[in-house]
């Protein structure tokens, strides 16, 4: 697994190739990227008014910081805008985006010093995002709003790019976790994992603290274990990503390998076409 930077896009082809054959990249010359920053920043402000949203969760009760991260949330998700800048982010990295189909647009906040532990957990802990979608030429895009630092970042295991490690992907059921969400009460944590967990203790010896600057992204595929590294500085951590895949890998089976995903049906109606937005079936 090599960290590479690029300052200029590349194709989708070029990109596939890099990544599932492990490689992880990190795009620097994004212009819609430092807009969609700022608009996050100024989307941010409204919620926490004049507090550093990063330190907020110092100010603010538990209640009142996890309102505001989930009104935040809410109106992230709900802007066209910023999704569409986040296309033309993709599109300014080489994608195809005819040929591109994406799941969702989710602003991520991981509280420090294990505070309010417990929301996403099966998001932040070890995984892979093949696990649940079953789509093995998926790929993963990242970005953070602040500045990141080992104790605050994404970490990745390189040694399980063709190791196993025990999982629940098996038994896990999208239907199941649907099913028990419908029934928790707001304000109440889901006690069905939102996605497949491990089962095992992950060798943490060759752990890679992936490190990029706000208005960078990092683009790796889905099927490399990683995980939220628990977040033991004094900011909390805010980051941008979405999933995808592109349509010519996924005919001509171009893709990563699977060591240890025994679910068996492909998701793909989790995805969207970016441009004419139909569901990929
Ligand atoms: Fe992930």
């Amino acid at each position: 697994m090599k960290i590479i930077h690029l300052d200029k896009p590349i194709c989708d082809k070029q990109r596939a190739e890099l990544l599932f054959s492990s490689h992880l990249l990190i795009y620097t010359h994004s212009q819609s990227m430092i807009e969609l920053l700022e608009l996050t920043k100024v989307l941010l402000a409204k919620y926490f008014g004049k507090l550093d949203p990063v330190h907020a969760q110092q100010t603010l009760t538990k209640e009142q910081f996890l309102n505001a991260v989930s009104q935040a949330q809410l109106a992230f998700q709900q802007s066209n805008h910023m999704r569409q800048l986040f296309f033309n982010v993709l599109s300014e990295c080489g994608v195809s985006l005819s040929q591109c189909y994406y799941d969702h647009f989710p602003l991520r906040v991981v509280p420090f010093k294990q505070q309010h532990a417990g929301i996403q957990r099966s998001a932040i802990g070890h995984h892979r995002d093949t696990w649940g979608s079953n789509i093995h030429c998926q790929q993963n895009w990242w970005a953070p709003i602040f500045n990141l630092t080992e104790e605050r970042t994404i970490a990745f295991y390189p040694d399980y790019w063709e190791k196993p490690i025990a999982n629940t992907t098996k038994t896990w059921c999208f239907e199941q976790y649907k099913k028990s969400r419908s029934l928790t009460k707001s304000g109440q944590n889901n006690i069905y994992p939102s996605a497949p967990v491990t089962t095992a203790k992950v060798d943490e010896n060759n752990i890679v603290k992936v490190l990029l600057q706000p208005g960078e992204i990092l683009n790796f595929s889905s099927a490399h274990l990683h995980a939220s590294v628990p977040n033991s500085s004094n900011k909390t951590r805010y980051s941008i990503e979405m999933r995808t895949l592109n349509t010519a890998d996924l005919r001509r089976k171009i893709q990563a390998p699977n060591v240890d995903n025994e679910g068996q049906k492909p998701m793909y109606s989790w995805f969207k076409n970016v441009i004419t937005n139909n569901i990929l079936t």
